[in-house]
């Protein structure tokens, strides 16, 4: 990473801070687990998940054994678990699902209520900076369900007035997912050619994301909302991790 970030990590770092992440089992949820086992700026990170997950690989044995500890809660019942955000002056959300696999219904739970039901447990729990993954074409107004629920989570966000909101709003997400997902494979195929011709248009590695998640962790802010759009993303991972 570039000597400035190195810095500005080293006195966030010496703050002391813990942190927590929801969805950290997913493809941005690994990279930002990745990122921030390099980099270590937090002294505690806690994982929260509905499952129990080995990580692969590993984030270090003195990342684990010192300061990662991992919740296992039900989503559905998670008021009754405001322990495991308990203490966290930064929260991380890469949550979602897809309308495929759990249906209309399912995909509002997941994308909409669990990540503003999250965000209300952190608010009142201490939570200063909050941190979360939506997409590019996000839009409250929208008639299409994924464009229309990303923007109600942007909104109502926006409305909690955390210290810090940071918004990640990345096109199509590239990574060797290990979840099979037929129609996400075959827009990929098609946009191969567009994807090379223009690599910061319209995709973005789930690296660059976890990342860009971190160096904005580090970066003091001048208002309390940081707005990432695709190209931003491709920016900060490649301003931050190319200069030695
Ligand atoms: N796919 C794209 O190209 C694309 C583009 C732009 C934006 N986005 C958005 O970016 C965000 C991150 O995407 P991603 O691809 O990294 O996500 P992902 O790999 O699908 O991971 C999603 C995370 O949410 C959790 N989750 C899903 N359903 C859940 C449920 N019912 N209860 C509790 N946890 C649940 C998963 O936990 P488990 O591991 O336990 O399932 C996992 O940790 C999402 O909001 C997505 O909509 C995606």
């Amino acid at each position: 990473m570039s000597e400035e970030f190195q810095d500005k990590a080293k006195q966030y770092r010496e703050m002391g801070k813990t942190a927590f992440i929801i969805g950290y089992t997913g493809e941005c949820g690994k990279e930002l687990v990745k990122a921030l086992s390099k980099n270590r700026i937090f002294n505690k990170v806690v994982l929260i998940g509905r499952r129990k997950v080995d990580l692969t690989p590993d984030p270090g044995p003195e990342f684990v054994r010192d300061f990662v500890y991992r919740k296992v809660i039900d989503y559905d019942k998670l008021e009754e678990y405001t322990e495991a955000f308990q203490g966290a002056q930064v929260g991380y959300c890469c949550l979602g699902t897809t309308r495929g696999k759990a249906g209309k219904e399912g995909f509002i739970k997941v994308d909409r209520d669990y990540v503003l039901k999250s965000a209300e447990i952190a608010k009142s729990t201490g939570c200063q900076h909050f941190s979360v993954v939506t997409a590019s074409s996000a839009n409250k107004d929208s008639m299409f369900l994924y464009v229309k629920t990303k923007g109600e989570v942007e909104h109502s966000l926006k409305q909690m007035a955390f210290d810090k909101l940071s918004i990640f709003k990345p096109a199509m997400l590239l990574c060797e997912r290990s979840e099979r997902r037929i129609m996400e494979k075959v827009a990929l195929t098609f946009m191969k050619p567009w994807i090379c011709m223009f690599p910061t248009a319209g995709s973005v590695p789930t690296s660059y994301v976890g990342t860009a998640m971190v160096v904005d962790t580090v970066t003091p802010s001048e208002g309390n909302l940081r707005i990432y759009n695709n190209e931003q993303i491709h920016s900060v991972f490649k301003q931050n991790e190319q200069k030695k």
